[in-house]
């Protein structure tokens, strides 16, 4: 594979050290003094760690033109990502899947008599179906622009394995109320996945935690919700988003390189 040549990115103004202008007096005002103390922290930091250099290659890259509204849907389900595991901490303060009656009866609480708890649970619930479109907007974006093309592969394969967990993620989160609803709708998508082929049946007993839906399935259900699918679609956005700042975004497929080199469709 050829090497990409990528351009170093520039120093943001604001941490470019300033010369006194001649002439003026020592006297510093308040914004000046917090943004030296700024400074200085993250120098502080940066002298134990040089990881300014690697938060700056981050950042700060040059983008292609034509680069337009619909390259910040990646960043938008980023967003619903983080405010999904804001929301989920602190429902998970309040609720107790020690029995399904347990379940139901915590969810209550948080809705009639939490603090704020029926707002955080609306934001949570409503918040996985904005993920949900919002993840298929940004494949939809990446598939148009022919993003998924050489070298950026790797990135739709990382890309297809999110979208299966954030599925993953709403489907579990569903049985987590125990209401009637959330019971009958996972048996439904339980035996939906028992009629795959070879795997199917070994898959349903997996979910339900034996053959049977009892108080196991809610537990499996909820340690796979809170614990196993949103560890690993964390390690896989940070490797999503190194891919991304490694390879640039792709130009929109209307722009025409200007001259040789100019608008590299296969990378920066
Ligand atoms: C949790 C889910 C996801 C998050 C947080 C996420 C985040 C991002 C971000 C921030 C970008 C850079 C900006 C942009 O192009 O929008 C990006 C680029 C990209 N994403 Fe995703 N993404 C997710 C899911 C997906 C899925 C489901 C696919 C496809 C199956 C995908 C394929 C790509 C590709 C190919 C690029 C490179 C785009 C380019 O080169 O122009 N991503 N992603």
């Amino acid at each position: 594979m050829p090497k990409l040549k990528l351009p170093k990115p520039p120093v943001p103004d604001a941490l470019v050290p300033r010369a006194k202008r001649p002439g003026t007096t020592g006297k510093t005002r308040p914004l000046d003094v917090a943004k030296e103390s700024g400074i200085s922290a993250i120098d502080w930091v940066d002298e134990r760690t040089s990881l300014a250099g690697a938060a700056r290659w981050m950042m700060f890259r040059k983008i292609p033109k034509g680069t337009n509204w619909f390259y910040t849907l990646g960043s938008a389900t980023l967003f619903a990502f983080l405010s999904q595991t804001v929301t989920g901490v602190f429902l998970a303060m309040y609720y107790i899947p020690d029995t399904a009656g347990g379940a139901y009866e915590s969810v209550r609480y948080i809705t009639n008599e939490v603090f704020l708890g029926e707002f955080v649970r609306g934001m949570h619930k409503w918040g996985s179906s904005v993920m949900i479109i919002l993840v298929m907007l940004h494949m939809a974006r990446t598939f148009f622009f022919g993003a998924y093309k050489y070298p950026r592969e790797l990135n739709w394969v990382i890309g297809v394995v999110l979208l299966i967990l954030t599925y993953v993620m709403g489907f579990t989160g569903y049985l987590l109320p125990f209401d009637q609803r959330s019971y009958w709708a996972t048996v439904v998508g339980v035996n939906i996945n028992g009629t795959g082929p070879l795997v199917g049946p070994y898959l349903n007993d997996f979910m339900r935690a034996g053959p049977d839906f009892t108080q196991s399935t809610l537990a499996r259900f909820y340690s796979i919700h809170m614990m196993l699918v949103p560890g690993i679609l964390a390690a896989l956005i940070g490797a999503h988003l190194y891919l991304v700042a490694k390879m640039g975004t792709t130009a929109p497929p209307w722009m025409k390189p200007e001259k040789k080199g100019d608008v590299d469709r296969e990378g920066a």
